[in-house]
């Protein structure tokens, strides 16, 4: 069914190559995705609003086509994401009477939430992001305040793996995180992970999302990054990778087109990110792209809104950049 320039194929005895899908790209990147990746995660689909959005109301519609989607295709599910700050809905916080819900009425909301839906993909899901961004970028904190810390306590973490594992023994259950490379929030997240560990918590891997640019961060970061974390003894996964054209504080909207140097540079970066996943292929099971092809990637809004961006491996057209041929 493939040629031999299929990413996916080229990399089969390292890691799987994934791509976050949603309801639309299925349909819209089909046969890229069955061309070039073995592994799928919905980009949206299986967050708490979208499966959740009222106490008594699951809506499965969206994420059990992705699920088909990936079932059909004989491809890979990661699920993301069962407990985050963002895309929850605001009922979860809230006692019914006007108030905020202690911490007994959170964990069992977290608890029923977790096993509803783990136990719903525990056939095409191998593995979960079951927390997502619960570390601060910056300052003395090591966790982010939110509703879910806020509510429960510290151990909002370790019960939310507790209850994964609960509803579904054999799936590998990852905590997931960007800016991780940076040193700071590196150690944090190490020290997170660890101290789960040395609780007997049933956590099997750390997500690198993997939004990175042309510029940050550097290879040596994102190499001592794996490292610290391989440490730990757990196998890592990149998550969400995406190689914007733009520095982080770059503004500008007016471009219809990346430039010569901005290819040539994404290029360098690639060949040079898929060299050094390749090293660490013993540890590295995974990686997941943002995203199939140009023509669809969230970075069009984020962190500016309407600026088109092109941080995949695939254009606008879906058609292989000329790096796909030298990383493969
Ligand atoms: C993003 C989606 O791509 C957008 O469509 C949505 O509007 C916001 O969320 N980190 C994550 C992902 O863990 O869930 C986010 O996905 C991107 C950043």
């Amino acid at each position: 069914k493939r040629d031999k320039q299929s990413l996916a194929d080229a990399f089969q005895n390292d890691f799987l190559i994934g791509a976050a899908v949603n309801h639309r790209t299925i349909v819209s990147q089909n046969e890229l995705l069955n061309q070039h990746y073995n592994s799928v995660t919905a980009e949206n689909e299986m967050k708490f609003e979208s499966l959740h959005p009222k106490e008594q109301l699951y809506t499965f519609e969206r994420a059990d086509k992705i699920a088909g989607f990936a079932r059909e295709n004989g491809m890979k599910l990661r699920g993301h994401t069962l407990v985050w700050h963002n895309q929850t809905p605001d009922w979860v916080f809230e006692d019914g009477h006007g108030g905020i819900a202690g911490r007994e009425l959170l964990l069992a909301r977290m608890k029923s939430h977790i096993e509803t839906v783990v136990n719903r993909y525990k056939d095409t899901i191998y593995c979960w992001d079951v927390v997502n961004e619960a570390v601060t970028d910056d300052g003395e904190e090591s966790l982010r305040p939110s509703k879910w810390l806020h509510g429960i306590g510290q151990d909002y973490i370790e019960q939310a793996f507790r209850f994964a594992h609960e509803a579904d023994p054999n799936a590998l259950l990852f905590y997931n995180d960007y800016n991780e490379c940076n040193p700071g929030k590196r150690e944090k997240i190490y020290s997170l992970v660890k101290a789960l560990l040395e609780n007997g918590a049933p956590i099997h891997g750390i997500g690198l999302q993997a939004h990175w640019n042309l510029f940050d961060p550097s290879l040596d970061l994102i190499r001592e990054a794996i490292e610290r974390y391989a440490s730990l003894g757990l196998k890592l996964q990149i998550t969400e990778m995406d190689v914007s054209m733009f520095a982080f504080d770059d503004r500008r909207t007016d471009l219809k087109a990346p430039t010569a140097d901005m290819i040539r540079l994404q290029e360098e970066r690639y060949k040079q990110f898929f060299g050094l996943f390749r090293e660490y292929k013993d540890v590295l099971t995974s990686v997941t792209f943002w995203g199939a092809a140009d023509d669809y990637t969230w970075l069009d809004h984020f962190p500016v809104r309407g600026r088109k961006n092109w941080p995949l491996l695939f254009d606008t057209e879906q058609r292989p950049k000329e790096v796909v041929k030298e990383i493969i």
